[in-house]
């Protein structure tokens, strides 16, 4: 019973600062790192249109066994989706559709090959999910954006193994985003699924970085018992071995690496060995921070060149989950003069994030804390502290992560907001006081040209982020560069979305009218913004909303939309439009 744990029910664990601990289902880190047997491929998928399903109780796969019975259910008939990727963009029947779609696999489980122990590892299930194996249910997780898993080392059996998993995406006043969101919520199995193979004891956490002195430190927790721990970073002539003593392991050398930075994108092999388990990771050292309004990256000002991006491929709208889709996406922000990705609203596949670091863009990590959730219905902030958990347990070994976002557009007015979000950010520095903590807020008024930015959550964060856009939801109330800025002195001001709707070649109407989404407007809006921009004293960065078009069925015009947020610097089919030449002249002059 020890493994039914689901996100929701999981008892806060405040840490001391830099300790590792972690509910049941908090995924192990790096799983790329280890001897892992891949469970993708196709997998049975059965919708369950009016969530019959557990009435029926699938799982249990029953056969006729006399010539009266029948069940009203089966797997075998079914279509064969692939795992990973959403079930919207796969079954004609669910395009649109949020709902429940259970899914079965069969696997061979060689026992001679098994190591010790076996997890079943999950990177991803939008958004509710039941785990059954061989008939039982091993466990639930809640949250369409981060791992989980649970071990089966005494559940699998040798040969034959069956998997029913239940992936429920229909929105929830509840969930975390809640029930008003601008992006579409593919449903499914959406990241890779594996069994992890380690020994008895191994190394499920670590976190490798820099103390204030510049040296490499770290901290490594096992799951098993205490073992002597080495940790050897060849290229530094680090190798370093700490007695066994506990399962949490705290070291600190005195080794100054390179610095990672977007212009020397450096990571080291790094290797930690405990008694039967060897891990091997990548990892990069940088240190980021702000003084007063500028930030720093490795003590020098760095101005932030960012792009908003959604998670789903170019061409045929779906989920993106590969390194392959992370490639094509984020080649565009490195060619429009990118340093950094706002992965919006909610953690991306772990293949783009590392993907990021390799290329040199620093990365923009956010938990779905979107506009209207329900802070004080019950479970709410036991969720969102659960899921900041997961993305930063999953992350923080990632040096490209330069800023964890812990909300995007909330409102003071909303009970609870201000009074969940604040404690949220300090148990976040708690964890990891090595980033720059933020949250992302729009309740700023605009009169006779000035921004007047005064929410009480700013007192929280380390950078003043902004969505405005002026010239699009609100119109300019005088010259762009006379535009003044009030806001509370001390800390950086990041602009962390404007832009406007385009469709790309639109060419229908008058082009100084937003009403026709011509790409005129579209670029009228950012330059205007680049003439603020310059004349905005100490601004640190900008991001525009975005890079892509993405699909979001709640934006309803026939002609201009089609179901697609037209924000997008280039189309859904990768086509530049205007405003993204002139976007990156600006980065390339800043
Ligand atoms: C918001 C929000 C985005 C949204 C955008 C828009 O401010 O943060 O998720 O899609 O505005 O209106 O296009």
């Amino acid at each position: 019973m020890k493994k039914l744990i689901a996100t929701v029910t999981t008892v806060l664990i405040y840490c001391t600062p830099h300790s590792i601990q972690a509910s049941d289902t908090e995924a192990m880190v790096n799983v790329y790192g280890r001897t892992t047997t891949s469970l993708n491929g196709f997998w049975n998928a059965l919708p369950d249109y009016i969530n019959s399903g557990h009435y029926r109780r699938v799982w249990e796969e029953k056969t006729p066994a006399s010539k009266t019975d029948f069940y009203e259910y089966s797997f075998d008939g079914t279509p064969k989706i692939a795992v990973p990727g959403d079930f919207n963009s796969q079954l004609d029947q669910m395009k649109y559709s949020e709902g429940t779609v259970w899914y079965k696999h069969t696997f061979n489980h060689d026992a001679d090959s098994r190591r010790e122990r076996t997890f079943l590892y999950f990177g991803a299930v939008n958004y509710m999910a039941e785990v059954y194996l061989n008939g039982e249910l091993i466990g639930q997780h809640e949250g369409g954006f981060t791992p989980f898993q649970f071990e089966v080392t005494d559940r699998l059996r040798p040969g034959d193994n069956t998997l029913i998993v239940m992936a429920d995406n229909r929105r929830r006043s509840d969930g975390l985003p809640g029930e008003a969101f601008d992006w579409f919520g593919y449903g499914g199995i959406t990241r890779d699924v594996m069994l992890v193979h380690t020994p008895g004891t191994f190394v499920d956490d670590y976190f490798i970085r820099l103390d204030p002195e510049g040296n490499i430190c770290g901290d490594i927790h096992l799951d098993g018992n205490p073992s002597d721990v080495t940790v050897s970073i060849p290229e530094l002539r680090l190798k370093k071995t700490i007695q066994a003593g506990s399962d949490s392991i705290k070291f600190t050398t005195n080794k100054k690496p390179q610095r990672w930075s977007p212009a020397n994108p450096k990571l080291y092999h790094v290797e930690i060995i405990c008694e039967g388990d060897t891990i091997r990771d990548r990892i990069g050292f940088r240190d980021i921070r702000t003084d007063g309004d500028k930030i720093l990256l490795n003590g020098e000002p760095i101005f932030v060149k960012a792009v908003n991006i959604h998670e789903e491929t170019l061409g045929n709208p779906a989920r993106a989950f590969s390194r392959e889709h992370a490639i094509k996406m984020l080649s565009y922000a490195k060619d429009l003069g990118c340093n950094m990705v706002r992965l919006a609203h909610y953690p991306h596949n772990e293949h783009t994030v590392r993907l990021a670091e390799e290329m040199g863009l620093m990365v923009w990590d956010e938990i779905p804390v979107y506009q209207s959730i329900q802070f004080t219905a019950p479970g709410v902030e036991e969720k969102i502290h659960s899921m900041m958990h997961e993305m930063v347990r999953r992350d923080k070994n990632r040096c490209a992560v330069t800023v964890w976002s812990l909300s995007n557009e909330t409102w003071p007015s909303t009970p609870g907001r201000t009074d969940v979000l604040t404690p949220l950010t300090g148990a976040c520095r708690q964890l990891d006081d090595t980033r720059l903590i933020t949250h992302v807020i729009n309740t700023q008024h605009y009169t006779d040209n000035v921004m007047h930015m005064n929410d009480p959550l700013y007192d929280a964060c380390d950078l003043l982020c902004i969505n405005e856009y002026v010239g699009w939801y609100i119109p300019w109330q005088g010259e762009p560069e006379q535009m003044q800025w009030d806001l509370p002195s001390g800390k950086p001001l990041f602009i962390s979305e404007f832009g406007g709707e385009a469709k790309y070649g639109s060419n229908f109407g008058p082009k100084d009218s937003a009403g026709y989404w011509s790409e005129e407007f579209q670029a009228d809006i950012y330059r205007k913004q680049i003439r603020m921009f310059d004349a905005t004293q100490n601004l640190a960065g900008v991001c525009p909303w975005i890079l892509f078009d993405y699909l979001s069925l709640g934006r309803m015009h026939p002609v201009y939309q089609g179901g697609y947020n037209r924000k997008g610097l280039v189309d859904e089919y990768g086509k530049k439009k205007q405003a993204y030449g002139i976007m990156k002249d600006y980065y390339s002059r800043k």
